[in-house]
């Protein structure tokens, strides 16, 4: 790549303009707040994005408004903040020391006390104030599940998401937009952000022929979309990386089309941007994004990462693959598509050479026969890895089974269809008999392993007990538990 054609990384710091290009890639956010910058507010508690200490907030431009959402600070790199305003702490008080209300109120709920935790959950406070109207206690609940406290309690910091809009006014955060939006988009002349230090060089391509190019010369370059996995290879594996090519830029892989027969999610489409679109065709299918994570989580992860990533319990892939989705990989000029099942060919290896890269994933729009049931077990609710999760897609002719594919993450070392009990299911009548029939074919398609997460035993009955679950929410209707909706209805009633 010639030097002319790339930028030094650009961002705003607060109301400061920032330009970085002689950084090592590796650096994440954290560590250039606290050690570049000496802005020590931001905590660091995991350094793996779980407990939200980290927690800080990134601005865009979204038409002439800014669009603020929290992030994992310790597992993001420093050359992602291009083209976005970055948050801190240290930015919500005013210069008179007047607090933010969000700050504020945390102060007059009593919502801290060793104060370690704080800064993180300000800033989820802050993010969450951004959005328009006063927060249910769902919303709540889902902005903070990513901040972990280990001595106030949650009930003081829940009251102040509650209070903090009591006065209904906009912050100075919002009167300043029109010049924040300026300054933001002032700092794109359309070339490519490049950083090199240390022997690492990062790229951030904005076409996918910049992409497919960057990958021919470095077939061997780590690609970087959402950092939720990759970051945790330098903070946890303290892997250094180099080249590291970010797609977080690439126009065609930031957009979502439907037309008559799919939905195509591209390949940098973070899980919160994808969410208003799987929920209007497939509302289970967005309640296992809901609990994919955190919020933080969801903010910068993508789809395409948690396929390409090849995790046996990712949770994207097991609903996607039940639904019959075809992913979509280019290399060089060639672009390729497959069933997303056959991306997935044993633990740790996919069908992807190194210089390929994911394009879309394609997933069939909803049919008005096809019902779609995804269930997800773990030992918590929120921010917790799948021990087993269960998607399940059925076509009913009359009382017959006209199609079913059932898809299992952490079952085998792959997501896998379950296509023995297919097979004892299709072109059957769909009643008790015949699914408990099926149910003892569950361990000719799966033999799970024994992890901290869940026992052989454990998974193999809950593979069952879903499949039974299934058969009764689609033949009684009235017995449909939707854990995230009933969770959200008691919590309206409290
Ligand atoms: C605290 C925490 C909680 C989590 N909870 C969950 C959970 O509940 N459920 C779950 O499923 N996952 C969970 N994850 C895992 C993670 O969020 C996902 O695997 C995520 O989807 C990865 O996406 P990403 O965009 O962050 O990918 P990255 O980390 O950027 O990349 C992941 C891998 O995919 C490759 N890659 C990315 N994009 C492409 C592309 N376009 N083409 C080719 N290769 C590509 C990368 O090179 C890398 O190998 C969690 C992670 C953390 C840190
Ligand atoms: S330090 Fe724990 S999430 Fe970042
Ligand atoms: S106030 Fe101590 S960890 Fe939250």
């Amino acid at each position: 790549m010639k030097k002319d054609q790339t930028r030094p990384v650009r961002f705003l710091l607060g109301d400061e303009r920032r330009e970085l290009s002689a950084i090592d890639p590796n650096t994440t956010v954290l560590t250039y707040l606290r050690r570049v910058e000496r802005r020590v507010g931001t905590k660091e508690g995991c350094g793996e994005g779980d407990c939200g200490a980290c927690t800080v907030v990134l601005a865009e431009p979204e038409g002439d408004r800014l669009r603020y959402r929290a992030v994992n600070s310790c597992i993001q790199f420093v050359g992602a903040l291009d083209g976005k305003q970055l948050l801190t702490v240290e930015d919500l008080a005013g210069s008179d020391g007047m607090l933010h209300p969000c700050q504020q109120a945390l102060v007059d709920c009593h919502g801290s006390q060793c104060g370690f935790c704080t800064p993180g959950f300000v800033m989820s406070l802050f993010a969450l104030y951004q959005e328009a109207g006063t927060p249910n206690r769902n919303r709540i609940d889902d902005a903070l599940a990513g901040n972990l406290c280990r001595c106030t309690g949650y009930g003081p910091i829940a009251a102040a998401a509650k209070a903090m809009k009591a006065a209904g006014q906009p912050d100075r955060f919002a009167h300043r937009a029109p010049q924040t939006i300026a300054a933001l988009k002032a700092l794109d002349d359309g070339a490519m952000p490049h950083l090199e230090a240390n022997g690492h060089s990062y790229f951030a391509p904005r076409s996918v022929e910049q992409l497919a190019q960057l990958l021919t010369d470095h077939p061997s370059a780590t690609i970087l979309a959402g950092g939720t996995d990759v970051g945790l290879w330098v903070t946890k594996q303290l892997r250094q990386l180099g080249p590291i090519i970010w797609i977080g830029e690439v126009a065609e892989l930031n957009r979502i089309t439907v037309d008559d027969r799919w939905i195509e999610i591209g390949a940098a489409i973070t899980y919160t941007d994808a969410m208003a679109t799987v929920e209007a065709h497939y509302p289970d299918m967005a309640d296992i994004l809901r609990r994919l994570g955190s919020e933080q989580i969801r903010n910068a992860g993508t789809i395409g990462g948690n396929i390409a990533n090849g995790s046996p319990i990712g949770d994207s892939p097991p609903p996607l693959i039940a639904l019959g989705s075809r992913l979509v990989l280019r290399r060089g000029d060639r672009l390729r598509e497959l069933a997303l099942e056959d991306f997935f060919l044993d633990y740790g290896k996919q069908d992807r050479q190194p210089d390929e890269f994911v394009v879309a994933v394609k997933v069939p729009v909803a049919e008005p026969k096809r019902i779609l049931r995804c269930y997800k077990i773990s030992k918590r609710f929120d921010q917790d890895i799948t021990a087993s999760l269960g998607a399940f897609a059925l076509t009913l002719a009359d009382k017959e089974v006209e199609d079913i594919r059932i898809c299992f993450g952490g079952m085998a070392p792959v997501p896998r269809r379950a296509r023995q009990v297919e097979a004892a299911l299709k072109g059957k009548e769909w009643i008790r008999e015949n699914v408990e029939a099926a149910c003892w074919v569950m361990s000719e398609d799966y033999a799970p392993i024994t992890d901290m997460r869940a026992s052989a035993r454990y998974r193999l009955q809950v593979a069952q007990n879903l499949l039974r679950k299934f058969f009764i929410e689609t033949t009684e209707p009235a017995a449909r538990t939707r854990i995230v909706v009933e969770r959200r209805a008691a919590h309206e009633l409290a």
